[in-house]
């Protein structure tokens, strides 16, 4: 049985990570307290010990709020730790996957489905932190693989840390009975958190590079939102309203093309839009 080291194993993605794949592999879960991966020296001595087939490393700080507000911080976490653990990866000859994400192309202009190849310039720590630890990391490790995944969403599990997402902030619209403001000038992929478990054991064979990992979406926010209401048979008017002041300065698009990754492992990447994925989800 593969034997795979999972960083960030309590979060909202690791936790559901191990979930779905602990009866198929050999799962390595430290907790933040047993591997603190900003220390080059424990990431070494735990990798050197360990001995993982693959590493799919999720810790970090994934609040952009937070690393906007804390940018030494989100450095440490967010880029010197990729860089900890694509050492010790390349230094083992040991399959790298860690996520990225979609906020890298936080800054582009260009509209439509994003490719890889897109010029980047980030306009938050985040996004530049994130941009930073893909090159990096693949200077350390050219065989490991970063994914750029897009804002996630899942309901609230028994013993899983959930983030504020988009199905549960619509949920608590509905509830209240207040509409919620979505932005009409951002366009991003939002994707249920199964389809992206799902897909996580094809990355293992990808090749290195970087790789948009996550749903498509040619809808804006609020588009997605209508439709999303109108597939659980609500009135759209009662919990979304169109907020068209958001993002002044230049329509905010984060959508992905998921071409290169269904191209490079032959089909078995393969992700449903937002649109049917929240369908999915809410069937
Ligand atoms: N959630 C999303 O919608 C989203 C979207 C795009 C990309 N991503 C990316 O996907 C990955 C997983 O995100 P997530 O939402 O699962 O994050 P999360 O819920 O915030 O979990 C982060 C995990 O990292 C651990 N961690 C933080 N600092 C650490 C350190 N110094 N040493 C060891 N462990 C540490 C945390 O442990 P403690 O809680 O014990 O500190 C926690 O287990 C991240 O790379 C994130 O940037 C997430």
């Amino acid at each position: 049985m593969k034997k795979i080291l999972i960083t960030g194993a309590s979060g909202f993605v690791g936790s559901r990570t191990v979930a779905a794949l602990q009866d198929t592999y050999e799962l390595i879960t430290p907790s933040h307290s047993e591997l603190d991966i900003t220390s080059e020296e424990a990431v070494k001595s735990f990798i050197s010990r360990t001995q993982p087939d693959a590493i799919l490393h999720l810790a970090a700080l994934s609040n952009t709020g937070y690393c906007e507000e804390h940018p030494q911080e989100s450095y440490l976490v967010n880029v010197i730790s990729v860089e900890n653990i694509a050492k010790a990866a390349a230094m083992h000859d040991i399959k790298l996957v860690w996520f990225s994400s979609d906020q890298v192309y936080n800054g582009c202009t260009e509209l439509g489905l994003l490719s890889e190849d897109t010029p980047l310039k980030p306009e938050n720590h985040y996004g530049r932190h994130k941009l930073v630890a893909e090159q990096r990391a693949l200077e350390i490790c050219p065989e490991s693989v970063a994914l750029r995944a897009t804002w996630m969403y899942d309901s609230e599990q028994p013993g899983m840390k959930t983030h504020k997402n988009f199905v549960l902030n619509f949920q608590e619209a509905k509830e209240n009975g207040t509409p919620l403001r979505f932005a009409t000038r951002e366009f991003r992929g939002i994707t249920w958190i199964e389809d992206v478990v799902h897909n996580i054991p094809h990355t293992f064979d990808l090749p290195g590079g970087v790789y948009n990992f996550g749903a498509e979406n040619h809808l804006n926010t609020y588009e997605t939102a209508v439709e999303y209401a109108r597939i659980q048979g609500l009135d759209p008017d009662a919990v979304a309203i169109p907020d068209t002041e958001r993002f002044p300065e230049h329509i905010r698009n984060l959508s992905i093309s998921m071409q290169k990754a269904y191209e490079a492992s032959e089909g078995r990447i393969r992700f449903m839009t937002t649109l049917e994925g929240l369908s999915a989800y809410i069937s």
